[in-house]
């Protein structure tokens, strides 16, 4: 955040040119660099002071890391393993390139998309994080909020520090409950039962989140964060659930958090008893997509939660054509690694119905509270709207499987 005085500046900007590959060998002086990032890399010591300067989401990553604990920064950053999914998650788009078409009238972009039956301003959505307090104070309320200002549709997850009813006050309208089911079928049910009570139209069910991970990012940074984590934290499952009020007035005795035999029963139960949409969350192979069409799921979300629960190495991205097709017209959004319009176009020219942020959402929460949040969708909304526009698609509707080829 700091600017840095000219002096020292130049002192950098030589030090950088001397470690420089291109310097070595003379490559420099003999012809300009061929990408002009050499000439504008990001500068970890001129960070945005306000979300306002931000270029693009990524700007917003370091101001966050220098914000919050190191600890609730690796929550945040993990992967798992040795996170390949992670990166996969960002290189899949690479995969696949846009073929613009020309000569369209595309001087209104109208972003509108319908998901299940509600229209909202554009097909970007706010995926359910954990725990926003952990990176501001205002945590869950400031996301909502920045929801309703850009009218996003938002899931609220079922470990936020806030309750789903305070989530859909601050929405100023409904917000999807995604539930992690719990070992205890009543514990999933109660939860998914009262988001119901609180007008959630659809129950999320996350299906991937089995068991402990094993996060070694968290791990490591945890290790240098001299705050003993107890000290806020607790030490008992009392002190986690206080902060967890979507558990309240649950009894959660013999409870684990891990749902390991949550089954397709266990959604026909579900889907039999609650009158919400059912949604799963999670769903990675094409056979799994096509039960859930079959077992009348409303919608899926094709996500590898962001390369934080099995390194299977796969982007969400590189799935999306063939779990599109067997899904059979059952809506499919997708989630994992989405940071440019580029990517979220891709996606949608490919068949997905919307496109879910998790990280950078976050990271504006981290660096600026609610105005961060607000910030990273609306440079989301403004490239997606950009590159509808360079394609040719005035509306959502014109983005086709012909503007998008295989690499
Ligand atoms: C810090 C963090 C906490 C998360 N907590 C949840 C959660 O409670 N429930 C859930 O279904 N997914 C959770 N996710 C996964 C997100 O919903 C989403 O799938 C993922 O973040 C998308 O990838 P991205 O972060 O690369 O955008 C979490 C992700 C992060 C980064």
């Amino acid at each position: 955040m700091m600017a840095m005085d000219p002096v020292r500046s130049r002192r950098h900007f030589l030090r950088f040119l001397a470690a420089s590959p291109l310097l070595a060998h003379g490559a420099l002086a003999q012809s300009p660099p061929a990408d002009p990032v050499v000439w504008a890399p990001r500068d970890m010591t001129r960070l945005i002071a306000d979300p306002g300067q931000a270029l693009d989401v990524f700007d917003f990553e370091p101001v966050m890391h220098n914000t919050v604990p190191p600890a609730h920064f690796g929550y945040m950053a993990t992967g798992i393993d040795d996170e390949v999914t992670l990166r996969a998650n960002r290189a899949g788009f690479q995969n696949f390139q846009l073929l613009p078409r020309r000569l369209i009238d595309v001087s209104k972009i109208d972003m509108r998309t319908d998901i299940l039956g509600t229209t909202y301003d554009s097909p970007i959505f706010v995926c359910p994080t954990a725990s926003n307090k952990a990176y501001h104070p205002d945590g869950e309320l400031a996301v909502a909020h920045a929801a309703k200002s850009g009218n996003h549709l938002e899931m609220l997850s079922t470990v936020a520090t806030t309750s789903i009813e305070d989530a859909i006050a601050a929405r100023g309208g409904p917000v999807w409950y995604q539930l992690y089911p719990t070992s205890k079928w009543e514990v999933g049910l109660a939860m998914a039962q009262r988001a119901e009570r609180a007008g959630s139209p659809a129950i999320v069910i996350t299906v991937d989140g089995l068991a402990a991970q094993n996060w070694e990012t968290l791990a490591r940074l945890r290790r240098i964060d001299t705050r003993p984590c107890g000290d806020c934290h607790g030490r008992a499952l009392k002190d986690y659930l206080a902060r967890k009020p979507n558990f309240d007035g649950i009894d959660l005795t013999g409870t684990s958090f891990n749902a390991t035999g949550f089954t397709w029963d266990s959604v026909r139960r579900l889907r039999d008893i609650v009158k919400t949409k059912i949604v799963l969350k999670g769903i990675l192979a094409r056979e799994d997509a096509k039960l859930a069409a079959e077992n009348g799921i409303d919608a899926i979300i094709l996500s590898n939660h962001g390369g934080r629960n099995d390194d299977n190495g796969r982007s969400t991205i590189d799935a999306l054509p063939e779990i599109l097709d067997a899904a059979g017209g059952m809506p499919v959004l997708i989630d994992s690694g989405f940071r440019r319009g580029t990517d979220i176009v891709k996606a949608l020219a490919l068949g997905a119905t919307a496109v879910g942020i998790g990280r950078p959402y976050l990271w504006g929460l981290g660096a600026f509270g609610q105005p961060g949040v607000e910030r990273v969708l609306e440079i989301l909304r403004r490239e997606t709207t950009a590159v509808m526009r360079q394609v040719g698609a005035p509306t959502i509707k014109h983005l086709v499987p012909a503007m998008v080829r295989r690499a």
